[in-house]
């Protein structure tokens, strides 16, 4: 018997040998490139005008006429964060409208199939019923690649499930100053841990073969330094779309770093940033766009524009697509003005301002990722595969992201052993205004481009019904915002933060937790009842006091629907897990601080995180 066994060093000899052969291939993407004889005999056949469509995105609510996609040849249309279908949110109506788009285009000549492009930032938000992921910020707390895949990967079954083949993620900025009302959709502020997840949350999205129906493109967002502006330089004065002010040696190592790793995970397209650097805009720098982005680092697939960001760079519109297009910019996210791009570009080819070989590079880059995509296989079906339906919203799916809101959540304190919590107390008391709002809970970029508070999406769970779900039958538990009628609990669950904000909107000069917020926790604490806080929240905030007053408090970040994973830790049927993907800062005059500062006195640090 013995003889026959086979030794363990002959098993890790085996297994080594194996990762030795087959690591070349893991580790080796198909190049985009592949696909070149075939775009060239595309190409040949184009007119002018069919090369600038293809090189055009509009906004579906934004189109002129709906046949305008055919009249203009367009390659591509998106629906922003508040370009529902007109007929509402519901998976049909999004489904309906693909399959229209679709067929519209098929009406052309040259019958390319478009690229629909979604803000799938955190599940296939806009629609209802979709599972909602925490977002980034909480993503990049769990520190688990093979989770984010997954999470990447159940939202591309959701979008595809509509038919959509594109989203506008990962965003791998890195964000160094919490007061960017984006810093949620930034996995870190450390590069290393954005590189990390970011090249996972692509090979998720995408699969392994950009060809598998299941599997949607990548956008790699926003090219590059997003994360890094300076106060002051960007909308209304703060930090949106402002400059980021580095020398380059501190742009590479900062902010390049995540596209580097995004193009070895074969992403398939990259926006540019709405902000500058050094005071040149993005979508205007000839350098980052083409001499280290294409050039340097061999990225093969096409950049996109962000919305209207082409407008940005000069008041005379012509000469803003002229200096795009010779930058690097090969689609233009022209929600409304896509007639006049295209008149425009027309114009500057004749003119030579922009030269043919500009374009035809650009609808090369934009047709080899069709290709790789299974897009220009004439035996593809250019509709919805509705049979995926059933997995929207799914249960198998809202367990993952279930999954994922448990290793999100770090704990900050946890005092007398406050946490985890029986699920045989007598009575649990729920306060705060968000213990029972799924819209606070989802932060923006949910059903709207802003989110809102309140039920606004469909499916999952609010907090206060998760923990109604997982205490015995014994067990009360009672909720009221302000935490009036708190005497008398065993324990007191506070769930305060921020309400929803994105893009624009979200910049903050001061990140205190608000009055209100405290008031509440003070009540609680004042009755004499045990009080964990449940922080919801797009970044640290300056908690001091309340921190002090809770017995035990959670970051829970934007967790989304499962509400359900935050009991779970409550209950300690699972451990928390996550570690600070941010540092916390002390007081507003702290910020901005990161990992890595000469000084450096967070609250709390980097990598932070209690267990029990
Ligand atoms: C945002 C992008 C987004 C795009 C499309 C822009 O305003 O900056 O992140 O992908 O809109 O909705
Ligand atoms: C759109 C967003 C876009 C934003 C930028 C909104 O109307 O819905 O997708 O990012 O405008 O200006």
């Amino acid at each position: 018997m013995a003889r026959n066994r086979i030794s363990p060093a002959c098993i890790v000899y085996v297994f080594v040998l194996f990762f030795l052969l087959a690591t070349p291939w893991a580790h080796s993407k198909p190049s985009f490139r592949t696909y070149d004889s075939q775009v060239q005999k595309v190409l040949e056949k184009m007119t002018l005008e069919e090369k600038i469509g293809q090189m055009i995105q509009a906004e579906i609510t934004g189109l002129k006429e709906f046949s305008d996609i055919s009249t203009y040849y367009l390659g591509s249309v998106l629906s922003g964060g508040n370009g529902d279908p007109e007929e509402g949110n519901s998976l049909k109506a999004w489904t309906d409208l693909y399959d229209r788009v679709q067929k519209q285009a098929m009406q052309t000549r040259l019958k390319i199939p478009v690229l629909y492009g979604v803000d799938a930032v955190h599940g296939h938000n806009n629609v209802l019923g979709a599972v909602i992921f925490p977002h980034n910020i909480g993503l990049g707390c769990t520190g688990n690649p093979e989770l984010v895949e997954e999470v990447a990967r159940i939202t591309a079954r959701e979008v595809r499930a509509t038919g959509i083949q594109w989203t506008f993620a990962p965003c791998v900025a890195v964000p160094r100053d919490e007061r960017w009302g984006r810093t949620y959709e930034g996995f870190s502020e450390n590069p290393e841990l954005v590189s990390l997840l970011g090249a996972a949350a692509v090979r998720g999205f995408q699969g392994s073969d950009l060809r598998d129906p299941l599997s949607v493109l990548a956008c790699a967002k926003h090219f590059v330094g997003d994360g890094g502006t300076q106060a002051g330089t960007g909308l209304n004065g703060r930090w949106d779309q402002g400059d980021t002010r580095l020398d380059e040696a501190t742009l590479r190592r900062i902010h390049l770093l995540p596209y580097k790793a995004a193009i070895e995970a074969g992403v398939g397209s990259i926006m540019a940033s709405y902000s500058g650097w050094n005071g040149v805009k993005c979508t205007a720098n000839k350098y980052l766009l083409t001499t280290v982005l294409k050039n340097e680092l061999g990225f093969e697939g096409f950049v996109i524009s962000d919305y209207n960001a082409i407008a940005q760079i000069d008041p005379d519109f012509k000469t803003a697509v002229g200096i795009a297009v010779n930058a690097g910019i090969d689609m233009a996210m022209e929600p409304t003005e896509y007639r006049r791009f295209y008149e425009a570009l027309k114009a500057l080819v004749s003119e030579g301002v922009v030269p043919i070989e500009r374009v035809n590079d650009a609808v090369s880059r934009i047709l080899r990722v069709k290709f790789a995509m299974g897009l220009m296989d004439p035996n593809r079906p250019q509709t919805a595969d509705r049979s995926l339906h059933r997995l929207v919203g799914s249960k198998e799916h809202r367990q993952v992201a279930r999954q994922a809101v448990r290793e999100s959540l770090v704990l900050l304190k946890n005092e007398r052993q406050t946490l985890p919590l029986s699920k045989t107390m007598g009575r649990i008391h729920l306060a705060g205004k968000s213990a029972d709002d799924i819209g606070n809970q989802c932060g923006g970029w949910t059903i709207d481009w802003q989110g809102g508070s309140g039920p606004i999406t469909t499916g999952g769970t609010t907090l206060l019904g998760a923990i109604r779900n997982a205490v015995s039958k014994e067990t009360q538990v009672t909720y009221t915002a302000d935490g009036s009628g708190v005497a008398g609990a065993d324990v007191a669950v506070v769930v305060v933060g921020e309400t929803p904000y994105a893009e624009m909107m979200g910049d903050a000069e001061d990140l205190t937790l608000s009055e209100q917020d405290l008031a509440v926790i003070k009540k609680v604490k004042q009755a004499g009842v045990p009080t964990v806080v449940v922080l919801f929240s797009g970044r640290p905030l300056i908690i001091n006091d309340g921190l002090e007053l809770a017995d035990a408090f959670i970051a829970a970040w934007l967790p989304g629907t499962e509400g359900q994973g935050i009991a779970d830790v409550l209950f300690g049927d699972y451990k928390p897990i996550g570690k600070l993907s941010f540092s916390w800062p002390r007081s507003m005059d702290q910020i901005p601080i990161n990992y890595g500062d000469k000084e450096y006195s967070p609250l709390f640090p980097f990598g932070f995180g209690l267990s029990f």
